[in-house]
């Protein structure tokens, strides 16, 4: 399983990358914009900069909804960089935007992924990694984790080679049970990613090593 962080704080990404298991970064306009990240150059000077600290598929997401738009931005961001994925959301010219940077040769990431049905439609149309936003999903009272799940279960049916990058990851136990069920990737916050290192029977145990060894005075 893939870890990506969802961030476009540098900071947190070169935490996360100082940890070895970083493998690729996710972003989306509201991130960016936490970032107080503005002006096409900065932004894209901002994607540079994440390519330069992780060596894994970057995600920089269009503006644009028209098919038009996405392929003129798209084809802008993977020029950038080699890691670049484009991230185009599953609207019917996303959907024709996927299909035309898939024969092109160039990644992208289907977002704002709800229903099996979505994601059915992104995997046929070629895409890279579809990301199902299961926090968003179970913050109105709906599994998030069975999305995961049903699409697993579609994807191995047919083969499909679309990845699924669970998205909207809020916490270690959604990383865990990603795992479990197969998603291929999974993005979140840095907390989600330390917060696994975590287990206060480590810590007693590492205290008591300690002072065991202090006491043989080595
Ligand atoms: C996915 O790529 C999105 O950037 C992200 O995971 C959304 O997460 P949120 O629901 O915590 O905003």
């Amino acid at each position: 399983m893939k870890f990506f962080i969802d961030t476009a704080n540098l900071d947190q990404i070169e935490e996360a990358q100082a940890l070895g298991v970083l493998d690729g970064v996710t972003t989306n306009p509201s991130l960016m914009a936490k970032e107080g990240i503005t002006g096409k150059e900065n932004i894209l000077n901002h994607y540079r900069n994440i390519c330069e600290i992780v060596a894994g598929d970057i995600s920089a997401e269009v503006i644009g909804t028209s098919f038009e738009e996405m392929i003129k931005e798209g084809e802008e961001l993977a020029a950038l960089h080699p890691q670049i994925v484009v991230k185009i959301p599953m609207i019917k010219d996303g959907v024709k935007a996927i299909k035309y940077f898939s024969d092109k040769g160039i990644k992208t990431n289907c977002t704002l992924i709800f229903s099996c049905g979505q994601a059915l439609l992104a995997a046929k149309a070629g895409a890279t990694y579809v990301s199902p936003f299961i926090g968003r999903l179970d913050d109105v009272s709906t599994d998030g984790l069975l999305l995961i799940d049903e699409i697993r279960r579609v994807y191995d049916n047919y083969g499909f080679e679309t990845q699924i990058l669970a998205a909207s990851v809020r916490h270690t136990m959604h990383v865990v049970n990603c795992a479990k069920i197969g998603a291929d990737v999974m993005t979140g916050p840095l907390s989600a990613i330390e917060g696994l290192l975590r287990h206060p029977l480590t810590d007693n145990g590492l205290k008591k090593f300690l002072e065991d060894a202090r006491s043989m005075q080595v």
